[in-house]
């Protein structure tokens, strides 16, 4: 827990903070409030890792400024929805896929989890860099950047693993980026109760809001 108020308090500081930032190759817009692919090297591993459906359909819970979602359309998804709770969120990725000329490719939407999604919706890559710390139940959001690093009760990490399954094509994929300040085991039971199987598409040494973690794209594999 002191990791994640450390990590929030990082990430929602203004001073210093800059209006954009240099990620992959591109300039990105950063608003306030918003997760900041600057502080932690998730963003850039994760969307250098991804095995994006090239002119297929990829969806991103939790777009934050759009970098992943931005990036899996100029990489050549047709059809990109990122979605994110957080309203700062949401406009920050609607404001990078405008910058970078993929806004007819990327639908961006305020969602909690998948609740903005058509019933019908399906897709080939379905993707959350997520908010890792397990917050106890009692924890109270007290602004929208705290979705960024804390999951109460783990509720979040348990709809992602029960409900993404159904919104696959058949032979959809299903990542999750993940990093040793998350509750591992907690996620495993969860996976395993559900007939889940998780493995480990990639892994690296590296650092979150300065501190030293093993990141991890894990693919939940639904058999
Ligand atoms: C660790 S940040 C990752 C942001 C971005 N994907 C990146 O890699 O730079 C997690 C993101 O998930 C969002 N989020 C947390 N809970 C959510 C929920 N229930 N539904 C949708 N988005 C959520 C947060 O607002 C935040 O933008």
């Amino acid at each position: 827990m002191a990791a994640g108020a450390a990590l929030t308090d990082r990430h929602g500081a203004v001073e210093g903070r800059p209006e954009q930032f240099d990620l992959l190759g591109r300039t990105w817009t950063l608003l306030p409030g918003v997760f900041a692919p600057i502080h932690t090297t998730t963003t850039e591993l994760f969307s250098t890792w991804l095995p994006f459906p090239v002119g297929g359909s990829f969806l991103e819970i939790g777009s934050g400024a759009g970098v992943t979602a931005v990036t899996a359309a100029l990489t050549g998804c047709a059809r990109v929805t990122a979605l994110d709770i957080s309203s700062a969120a949401v406009r920050n990725t609607a404001a990078n896929a405008e910058r970078h000329g993929v806004a007819d490719r990327v639908r961006v939407l305020r969602s909690d989890l998948f609740d903005a999604l058509d019933t019908d919706e399906q897709y080939d890559v379905i993707y959350w860099n997520s908010n890792v710390i397990d917050a106890p139940p009692e924890f109270e959001y007290l602004d929208e950047l705290q979705w960024a690093f804390f999951d109460r009760d783990y509720a979040i990490h348990s709809r992602f693993l029960s409900q993404g399954p159904k919104l696959l094509t058949p032979h959809g994929r299903m990542f999750l980026g993940f990093n040793t300040l998350g509750n591992k085991e907690r996620l495993r039971v969860m996976a395993d109760g559900l007939g889940l199987e998780l493995t480990t598409f990639r892994r690296q040494a590296g650092e979150v809001g300065g501190i030293g973690v093993e990141l991890c794209l894990l693919e939940v594999l639904v058999s």
